[in-house]
Parts: structure tokens; C-alpha cells; sequence
């Protein structure tokens, strides 16, 4: 039976690739989006998008009002670590502050299942290899605790007024779409992936390896690469254990890759080089952080259909390539030579 769903930051990046599994599944979808970081060309035209800032709970209001749904997805976020590191308050007010209205929306019109995008960043600098659900969370950037505390008021709710959530920590979302429908297009884009493609392509003269000194095999950071679509199948897998109770999840496939095996995939895919340079450490990078998938696999039976690099890097350089103004001209221009 098909359902309607409520997807804010429907024109994100995520968001936009879990629309395009509920849609092709048969299901309704309503996007909200203030399209500051999203794309208007990134909403499937199946979609219903209504432009709206989350800080107007009125208007917010008369689309919950709008019901039944079956479900709220919440993309819609700021999701720069680094850039939280410079804007503290503004990552705390849009990502706590827009999250607990929608959370209080959701309670006042009877919704009960709830889905978060949340992140790895939770956990801070980590102790242990892989990271589980029940690693320490220490947030140590204000994008990091900004979910931590959404995810506590998502608690509260659960506790208090009976909203069911799923809590869902991305490790590196990458890829695309692998009908070739959607793709990573940050603006300015600040990825590794889009950026190693991009220097293939010769659109930016070099990669700048950030610190090839770190306590790792070849010295460069290890990350957990996870495809858009892999995490898109993760949220209508985490939705179906809501009956039992509320649930967390971390999301990675278990293997990480350094910043030099990413260039060395990218030029496997391409048959490019990729020109890079080695500076300095950037602030906030963890060694590692990778994921420990484990109670996802148990309890859902996900099972990752883009587990390896070079496959994950094939979509992300079959949409990147054909897309190099990201969605349209105008609201995403080629990134800036380094
Ligand atoms: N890197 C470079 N050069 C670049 C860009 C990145 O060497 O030009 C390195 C970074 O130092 C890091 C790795 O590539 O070691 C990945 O960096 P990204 O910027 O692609 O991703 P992050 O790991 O910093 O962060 C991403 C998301 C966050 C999320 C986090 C969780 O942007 O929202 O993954 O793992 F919280």
C-alpha cells in the first residue's frame, strides 16, 4: 500500500535521493525546501515542493494541517563541519532550533513516525575503530552537538507524546543517483569526491590534500564511504521498525578509504590523473571514522548495493561529468580553482 510522506530538505542532496525511492516506489511525497543549499531542479517533478523556511511555523502549521502522513523525513539542515566551526549560533538556531518546531508541529498534528538525518559527527573524536551505536557521543563542533540536541528532543517526544523516530547517522554520503536522475552539487562544493572528480576533469587545476601525516597507512584521513542511495534504502528499511519502538542506527559500510585511495579510484574510473598537492592538517579532522553497520544489517537486513569505492565513484563521476553547472546555471556555478 503506498503512503504519503512530508520530506523537509527534499532538495538536498539525501533528501533528494530518498524522494526518488519513495517515489518509485509508489508513494507520494511532499517537499518542503527554502532551496538555500537545495536545488529546485533536484525535486523529481512526481513531487509536490512547497518553498518554506521551517522559522514560519505558520506556514509550516497549515501544511501538517494538510494530512494524513505517514511519515516526516528531516533532511533540511546546515551540514558543514567546518563552516559550523565559524557560525556557531547559526548552525545551532537553523539545525536545533528549525528541528524542535518541526518536532512540536509534528506532536500538535498527530503525527507519530519520524525520520532524522543525523550524522557521524555526533561521536566526535573516536576511541575505538569502528564506531557503533554505542560509542561515546561527544560532538566537537556546534554542526555535531546541533544534532545531538534533536536528537534528545526527539527522546523527549518518544517519551513524553509517543512520537516514533528513527535516528540516522551518515557516515560520507557520496555517489548519485544510478538512474542518473540526481547528484552532489554543493555550492561552493567543499566534498572530497566532487572535488577529486572535478580535478580529473581538469575543472580545478589540483586536489589539495589535507595532511598526509595522520596515524593511518599512507598518512591521509580515513572515511567511510556510503552511496546516496544505499542511505536512501536505509530510511524505508529504519521506517518499518518504528512499530517496535524508536531506533538509531549508524550508517557506513564498515571499510574506510584514504584520501589517496579515493584519487586512485577516481583515476581507475576516469582514466583520468588527478594532480594533487599535500597541505596542511584542516581543523576538526578525525584520522578515521568509520562505521560499525552492524544493528542496521541485524535488525533491518540492509544490505548495501554500493559497498565498494569504485562503484560508489562511478555514479558520482557519471553525474558529475554530464552536469558541470550542477542542476542549472544559475543557482550552481563550477567550483573555483583551488
Ligand atoms: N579532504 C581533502 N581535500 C579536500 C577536501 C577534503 O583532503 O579538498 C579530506 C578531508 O580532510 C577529509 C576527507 O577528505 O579527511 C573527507 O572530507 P569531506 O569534506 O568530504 O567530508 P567530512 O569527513 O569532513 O564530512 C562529511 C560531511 C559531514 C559529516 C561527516 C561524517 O560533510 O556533514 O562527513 O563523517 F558529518
Amino acid at each position: 500500500m503506498s503512503g504519503r510522506y512530508l520530506v523537509t530538505g527534499g532538495a538536498g542532496f539525501v533528501g533528494s535521493h530518498l524522494v526518488a525511492a519513495l517515489l518509485d516506489r509508489g508513494d507520494k511525497c511532499v517537499v518542503l525546501d527554502n532551496y538555500s543549499t537545495g536545488h529546485r531542479g533536484g525535486v523529481l517533478p512526481d513531487a509536490h515542493a512547497i518553498e518554506l523556511d521551517l522559522v514560519d511555523v505558520a506556514a509550516l502549521d497549515r501544511v501538517l494541517a494538510d494530512g494524513p502522513w505517514d511519515a516526516v523525513f528531516h533532511f533540511a539542515a546546515l551540514s558543514l563541519v567546518g563552516e559550523s566551526m565559524r557560525e556557531p549560533m547559526r548552525y545551532l538556531g537553523d539545525n536545533y532550533g528549525n528541528g524542535v518546531r518541526l518536532v512540536d508541529a509534528c506532536v500538535r498534528h498527530g503525527v507519530n513516525r519520524f525520520v532524522l538525518s543525523s550524522t557521524a559527527a555526533l561521536f566526535g573524536r573516536p576511541t575505538t575503530p569502528r564506531l557503533d551505536e554505542e560509542s561515546p557521543i561527544e560532538p566537537v563542533s556546534p554542526y555535531g552537538e546541533s544534532k545531538w540536541l534533536i536528537e534528545r528532543a526527539l527522546a523527549w517526544a518518544d517519551r513524553i507524546h509517543g512520537l516514533r523516530y528513527a535516528t540516522l547517522r551518515y557516515f560520507n554520503a557520496a555517489g548519485s543517483d544510478p538512474a542518473g536522475r540526481l547528484g552532489e552539487a554543493h555550492n561552493p562544493e567543499t566534498h572530497l569526491i566532487p572535488l577529486v572528480i572535478d580535478t580529473a576533469l581538469a575543472r580545478r587545476p589540483e586536489l589539495v590534500v589535507f595532511g598526509n601525516d595522520y596515524d593511518t597507512p599512507d598518512g591521509t584521513c580515513i572515511r567511510d564511504y556510503v552511496h546516496v542511495a544505499d542511505l536512501a534504502d536505509a530510511h524505508l528499511l529504519a521506517l518499518t521498525q518504528l512499530d517496535r519502538g524508536s531506533v538509531a542506527y549508524n550508517l557506513g559500510n564498515g571499510g574506510g578509504a584514504s584520501v589517496m585511495e579515493v584519487i586512485r579510484s577516481v583515476e581507475r574510473v576516469s582514466g583520468l590523473q588527478v594532480p594533487y598537492r599535500i597541505t596542511g592538517r584542516r581543523a576538526g579532522d578525525p584520522a578515521i571514522l568509520v562505521a560499525d553497520p552492524g544493528r542496521i544489517v541485524r535488525e533491518t537486513g540492509w544490505s548495501p548495493r554500493f559497498a565498494a569505492l569504485d562503484d560508489i565513484v562511478r555514479t558520482a563521476f557519471a553525474w558529475r561529468s554530464a552536469h558541470p553547472f550542477g542542476y542549472d546555471n544559475s543557482d550552481t556555478k563550477p567550483a573555483s580553482p583551488a
